[in-house]
């Protein structure tokens, strides 16, 4: 890890703060529905955040319900989908959920490339790259994961992973509406295990990340760069100072609506 303690910006531009609650497998309906009204509850209540934008991403089953929870009570966060199918039509696509159907719930974003589908569901740059273009062919947005595992990073081969991850779709981030992009660095060591990046190694990796996207085209330096990876309330603070990093994909920490409202917070004040 570096011990580098410099953080430099790469930009002076405005980007949108987003922080992203990622719910993975996890909560029961009943759970789901009732950290969604808490939620709102707090949102319409006593949180009030005017410059960090909201969302979750539910399982694909509980989307609906909780859409009806966030609409009755006018709450402000958006819906994100975990995954998609390579299509963005209806078809023989047994157990997938298209695009189309994505945007017919709602669905105003979906995740692609998690640390977990490219490991657990064995998705490659081909893959990514079909649900990328079928999820943005609808119009909804796309929340893009890059990250190095463990043994890639103690290699010293962060930096070249994340961009290959980034150039191996150079053709897509030539053409793509900014506004429906939206960068995850997470690095799979940090995801699910308390250890953080340092805000000096993510702030690195982020800056990075944006000279890259913008010798790709110049527009891209506007893009929204979340870090992922045990972003807890205790951490948000000190990552939201970091010149780079626009906000945040929450896991476990997004599962209780107090921490998850603080991390935002965090994002919303930076
Ligand atoms: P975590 O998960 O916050 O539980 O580490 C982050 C993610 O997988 O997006």
């Amino acid at each position: 890890m570096s011990t580098s303690t410099t953080i430099t910006p790469s930009t002076t531009a405005i980007r949108q703060h987003w922080v992203i609650g990622n719910w993975k497998m996890n909560p029961s309906l009943a759970t789901a529905k009732s950290l969604t009204e808490k939620l709102s509850e707090n949102l319409v209540k006593t949180t009030s955040l005017s410059r960090c934008k909201l969302a979750i991403a539910p399982t694909t089953l509980h989307m609906l319900a909780i859409k009806s929870i966030l609409e009755q009570a006018s709450a402000q966060i958006q819906l994100v989908a975990q995954d998609t199918a390579i299509t963005r039509n209806t078809g023989a696509f047994t157990g997938d959920i298209s695009a189309d159907l994505l945007k017919e719930a709602g669905i105003e974003w979906v995740i692609i490339g998690h640390s977990e589908r490219r490991t657990i569901h064995h998705e490659d740059e081909k893959l990514i790259s079909q649900k990328i273009r079928a999820t943005l062919d609808t119009g909804l947005g796309v929340i893009w994961c890059v990250g190095e595992t463990l043994e890639q990073r103690e290699a010293g081969q962060a930096m070249n992973v994340v961009t290959a991850q980034i150039q191996a779709h150079t053709d897509i981030l030539t053409n793509i509406d900014i506004n429906k992009l939206i960068i995850a660095y997470e690095p799979v060591w940090a995801i699910g295990t308390g250890r953080t990046a340092s805000p000096e190694d993510a702030q690195q990796m982020h800056g990075s990340l944006r000279q890259m996207l913008t010798q790709i085209r110049a527009e891209l330096n506007q893009t929204s760069l979340l870090y992922g990876g045990s972003v807890k309330s205790d951490n948000a603070y000190l990552l939201a100072k970091c010149p780079d990093i626009d906000g945040a994909l929450v896991g476990g920490a997004s599962l209780d609506a107090d921490s998850f409202l603080q991390i935002a917070q965090a994002f919303d004040i930076a």
